[in-house]
């Protein structure tokens, strides 16, 4: 288990954890809100997006999703199969007892193009339980994490007109390299936010 819950946002008890089985019943129903916002369609290019058309038709076996969790966690290992051109990266997710609330992903190391557009970091937020101050908390709690992997600025990247995840990075002290295309790249320092476990 990684990290705990947070102070300064009404993030309660939520905490970031390993992938686990326990909360399939609320992932699913989060993933359900995702779709419905569009994500999973053939033109959305997030990871989740590529997770849902993936995996999505497995989830709602336990064991489809003990296998899409079993992958997820495996994704830290160097040998782990992944799409072509992914690097081994950490997922974790944002959940509170039985309940799944978001994910954040935090990738080992930069390829070209994660440099250009992608970065360290992901996350998301199911949309019933945004703007209560959780992908700020989840990025926080991360940035230990990528410290730990020995990166010592994070890149991360957002939308021009994504304004809440700008917030997010902003907040954790990101400090804003250029404009690229649609995208804005921050670095944000992973030495300057709580101890972490
Ligand atoms: C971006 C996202 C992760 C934010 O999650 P969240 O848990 O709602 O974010 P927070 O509650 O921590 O809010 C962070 C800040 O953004 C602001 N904010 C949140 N949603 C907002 C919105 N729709 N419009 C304007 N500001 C918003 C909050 O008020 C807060 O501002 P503050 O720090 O000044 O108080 C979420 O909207 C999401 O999952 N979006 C889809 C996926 C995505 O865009 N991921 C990021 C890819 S770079």
């Amino acid at each position: 288990m990684y990290g705990s819950g947070s102070s300064g946002t009404d993030a309660g008890v939520a905490e970031l954890r390993s992938p686990l089985e326990g909360v399939q019943q609320s992932f699913l129903a989060a993933m359900a809100e995702l779709r419905e916002e569009g994500r999973g369609g053939p033109a959305d290019p997030t990871e989740i997006g590529r997770e849902i058309r993936t995996f999505g038709a497995s989830w709602s076996s336990a064991d489809g999703f003990a296998t899409y969790v079993r992958w997820l966690r495996d994704q830290t290992r160097e040998d782990a199969p992944r799409p072509e051109g992914h690097v081994p990266a950490t997922n974790l997710w944002w959940v509170e007892d039985d309940q799944y609330l978001g994910r954040i992903a935090v990738r080992h190391r930069l390829t070209p193009q994660l440099r250009e557009v992608g970065g360290h970091i992901g996350y998301d937020v199911r949309p019933s339980a945004r703007r209560r101050g959780y992908a700020t908390a989840m990025l926080r709690l991360a940035l230990p994490v990528a410290r730990r992997l020995g990166i010592t600025s994070a890149l991360v990247t957002c939308d021009i007109q994504n304004v809440a995840s700008r917030r997010v990075i902003q907040r954790n002290g990101g400090v804003l390299e250029d404009r690229r295309g649609s995208k804005l790249r921050f670095w944000v320092p992973t030495g300057c936010g709580d101890a972490g476990p």
